[in-house]
């Protein structure tokens, strides 16, 4: 099995990640993410046609269950216009998380390496807030792929990691698109269509890119697979007018 992304990839940053910084590099922001389906595989390929764009900036929050599917992170941080990567340990230290997926047990390693260092993990009134940032810099919100279980708890306002505290505090003038990815029977599921009704009839900063008919992973066949990769970058091109660099637009015209 080929190694994947590991919460300890990247360490808890000494500095704490500030929009204000960001305001005025000129660049549109797109905060991409990604939840526990095998669709996030192809976030590597979302990347790289992304990389194409100029003054893109894109910043990286992926769930704990995730990582199963991603390369180690510090690969998707050498593709160009990836400028960062923010996980729940980021927000909370493992260990005070009340989120399960951050026990301390289950990834023994970490917290001890940074143990009396100093880090951007909130500690005082006026600290920065990592969740609120990301949502002040981001122009864009697109959770590509996302699973039944955060389509669930999106729609039940839950906001028990860093993804979903973004998605809580999000200012809804401005998009969320989501890329619904699960077995099909999930998606025919009742409580699928309830929770999709609310983001596409009552949330109107919600875009859903409806899942397509294939081959799942799982071996099952119907709908429930993630709207195809290249079709979903379209979409984000199209809605934040994205332009290709100089080069790519030569060898486009
Ligand atoms: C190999 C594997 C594949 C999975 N694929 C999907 C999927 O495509 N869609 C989905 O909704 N859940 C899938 N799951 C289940 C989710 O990973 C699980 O519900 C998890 O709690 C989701 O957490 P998150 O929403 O916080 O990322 C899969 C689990 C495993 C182990």
């Amino acid at each position: 099995m080929p190694p994947h992304a590991s919460p300890s990839d990247i360490p808890t940053p000494q500095t704490a990640f500030k929009a204000s910084s960001y305001a005025s590099d000129g660049k549109t922001h797109i905060l991409l993410a990604a939840t526990g389906s095998v669709a996030s595989i192809k976030i590597p390929l979302i990347l790289s046609a992304l990389s194409k764009y100029s003054n893109t900036s894109v910043r990286l929050v992926f769930t704990t269950s995730s990582l199963l599917f991603l390369p180690p992170l510090t690969e998707l941080l050498k593709i160009p216009n990836v400028d960062g990567i923010h996980l729940d340990h980021h927000e909370w230290p493992r260990g005070l998380s009340s989120n399960p997926a951050n026990a301390k047990e289950t990834i023994p390693s970490d917290i001890s390496e940074q143990e009396g260092q100093e880090t951007s993990i909130w500690a005082k009134i006026g600290d920065p807030i990592l969740h609120i940032e990301l949502r002040r810099w981001a122009d864009i919100l697109m959770i590509a792929p996302l699973s039944a279980n955060s389509l669930a708890k999106v729609v039940g306002g839950f906001s028990d990691n860093l993804l979903l505290s973004v998605v809580r505090a999000w200012d809804t003038n401005r998009p969320i698109a989501v890329a619904p990815a699960m077995n099909t029977l999930m998606w025919d599921h009742p409580v699928t269509k309830t929770q999709v009704r609310v983001l596409e009839e009552e949330w109107k900063w919600f875009r859903v890119l409806r899942p397509v008919e294939k081959m799942l992973a799982c071996g099952d066949s119907g709908s429930g697979a993630m709207k195809e990769w290249s079709a979903i970058v379209a979409w984000v091109v199209e809605e934040m007018k994205l332009k290709l660099g100089e080069e790519e637009g030569v060898e486009n015209v």
